[in-house]
């Protein structure tokens, strides 16, 4: 794992940027893109480039069950509203939350990712070491799944919505075996309550309660976290 620690998001944003830039000079062709907080200074340094994405494909990791594009609170319209209104791939994919039955939905979207293999990977880490919302637990091997969100994603989480209550029990997500696949890895991670998972991802042992300790098996991660995320790392 390649780990650059910076001072805050806006200069991890400038990070990512220059990961996405490298990986499109050197020909990717489909971007793995993730949501949350983390992200959004690498999309917002992405859309103020000419950065030119109108030929590539992008695949999201993950969406709430029961949202569909329209909803303020689906992943759809945030990754609308901080990249594709403003920076359009020539096709965009996420899971479909309304989708009436999940089987058929996962199906779909593990078709998607085997017909456009990632080249490179966006994430960002919950708390709980989860990557996309492969809770911990989750399969190394797994597929697209339809997953229930622990308790402690739910809370952290809450903070979009109006309160707790509001928050999606379900989400589907990409599996882990998937995010294993991509040619090419970026986790992001700002802030001191991502400083005990960072320090579980690095140097804790490989385990399914730490779903993102798996990344010590990718050839290819890049890690970017701020000296809060990061304060762990160095004992
Ligand atoms: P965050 O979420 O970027 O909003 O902190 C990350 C995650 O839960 O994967």
């Amino acid at each position: 794992m390649k780990i650059i620690v910076v001072k805050d998001s806006i200069e991890g944003g400038r990070e990512g940027f220059k990961v996405f830039k490298e990986a499109l000079d050197n020909g990717a062709k489909v971007f793995g893109l993730a949501t949350g907080s983390t992200p959004e200074t690498t999309y917002a340094q992405i859309v103020d480039s000419d950065l030119d994405f109108s030929k590539c494909t992008s695949i999201n990791l993950d969406e709430y069950v029961g949202l569909g594009a329209n909803d303020p609170q689906s992943y759809h319209y945030f990754m609308n509203q901080h990249l594709f209104s403003k920076k359009p791939f020539a096709h965009s994919y996420l899971p479909d939350g309304l989708a009436k039955n999940a089987k058929k939905e996962t199906a779909r979207y593990d078709a998607l990712i085997e017909k456009n293999p990632i080249d490179l990977q966006l994430l960002g880490i919950g708390q709980n070491g989860h990557i996309g919302f492969n809770e911990p637990g989750s399969s190394f091997d797994g597929k697209t799944q339809k997953i229930r969100l622990t308790e402690s994603t739910i809370e952290a989480n809450s903070r979009f919505f109006e309160n707790e209550d509001q928050v999606p029990k379900y989400a589907y997500s990409m599996g882990i075996g998937s995010i294993m696949k991509a040619k090419k890895i970026l986790l992001e991670a700002y802030g001191p309550a991502k400083a005990e998972v960072i320090r579980k991802m690095v140097k804790g042992p490989i385990t399914e309660d730490v779903p993102a300790s798996i990344l010590q098996r990718h050839q290819d991660v890049v890690v970017i976290a701020d000296e809060a995320a990061a304060a762990l790392l160095r004992s």
